[in-house]
């Protein structure tokens, strides 16, 4: 058993995500924290409370956490989620009230508190920009003792999303994802090299969407909306993207993924390039030096390949299990 905890910024393939982590066997879901991204910090914690309804999981902790990046206003990604973050798929609102509303705790205590207080190293998940984490990362260095992975979806090693070169995650906060991965913890970058790849087809998603069980059918109309979404994209086929819900079962199943140690460095300075991941995949170390490249890199396990249809099945087996007992 992996105890979990999710940093979303809930968006409809963070809602696939977590569907399929609190429904995963192997894994204990132990406490969720948002973050403005695909849309703003308010929507983003109702969109969460809404999906853990459904999924069977109304007490997993929630708290709210960074409404803006570190440096900079917030910018969403409505054209691609809807306009609620949620592909406007009118779910009924939670009556739950996420913390600190209820306890008094911002995210970035909970996050600590979960971290410290969990019996064994626990796997930190960061599928949005990667705020919260920074934030945690220096407010309480003293958790790195109990990560045993962080594991983040965002960045590339290729072709950007949000930019040619930047993906939307790092794009969105860049500062905080140079934090991340030179905080001195085990970091796994889940970047749009394998992201493209894990997708559902629609079979599938007809499956989910005949089940009468709420989760599993939420998963069906989410996934709906990700084949529309997707459309001609060559990359997909005609299918939709698992998108975030890959790098949680990349933490299930890691032998899925095929990832290589490498010096990983974000671009901060203003222009075109802003928010790219420098994936340096050239052979021989202290090259960087030879070429007159500055600033950190660092030892990242960047994803570069990935078994899609092993994912896919495992999405699915785990989705059509039917809700935690
Ligand atoms: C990432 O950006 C968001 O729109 C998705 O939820 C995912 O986390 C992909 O670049
Ligand atoms: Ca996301």
């Amino acid at each position: 058993m992996k105890d979990l905890i999710l940093d979303v910024d809930t968006g409809v393939d963070d809602a696939l995500a977590l569907l399929f982590a609190v429904r995963h066997p192997e894994l204990r879901l132990r406490a969720v924290t948002c973050v403005a991204g695909n849309t703003g910090l308010g929507q983003v914690v109702a969109n969460t409370l809404k999906v853990l309804d459904a999924a069977g999981a109304p007490d997993v902790p929630v708290s709210a956490g960074a409404e803006r990046p570190l440096i900079g206003p917030a910018r969403d990604a409505g054209h691609i989620h809807g306009t609620d973050g949620l592909a406007d798929l009118g779910l009924p609102a939670s009556a739950r009230k996420p913390a600190p509303e209820t306890a008094g705790v911002p995210a970035v205590e909970l996050l600590r508190d979960t971290i410290l207080g969990a019996p064994e190293p626990v796997v930190v998940v960061g599928l949005a920009p990667l705020t919260n984490l920074a934030l945690l990362l220096r407010a309480y260095p003293e958790v790195a003792g109990n990560i045993e992975r962080l594991v983040f979806m965002g960045g590339s090693a290729s072709t950007g999303n949000a930019t040619p070169v930047a993906e939307f995650n790092v794009w969105h906060d860049p500062e905080a994802a140079a934090i991340v991965v030179d905080a001195g913890v085990p970091v796994t970058m889940y970047g749009l090299d394998v992201f493209y790849h894990v997708s559902v087809d629609a079979p599938t998603c007809a499956e989910l969407l005949g089940h009468e069980e709420p989760g599993s059918r939420l998963a069906g109309l989410l996934l709906r909306h990700q084949i529309a979404l997707c459309g001609a994209d060559p990359r997909v086929n005609g299918d939709g993207l698992l998108g975030d819900a890959g790098a949680v079962c990349a933490v299930a199943d890691p032998e899925g993924l095929t990832t290589e140690l490498l010096p990983v460095s974000v671009e901060l300075a203003p222009g075109y390039s802003r928010g790219q991941t420098l994936v340096d995949r050239r052979a021989l170390p202290g090259e960087d030096a030879a070429h007159g490249l500055s600033g950190p890199a660092h030892g990242v396990d960047v994803a570069l390949g990935v078994d899609a249809l092993r994912y896919r099945r495992l999405f699915l087996d785990t989705l059509l299990s039917g809700p935690p007992s």
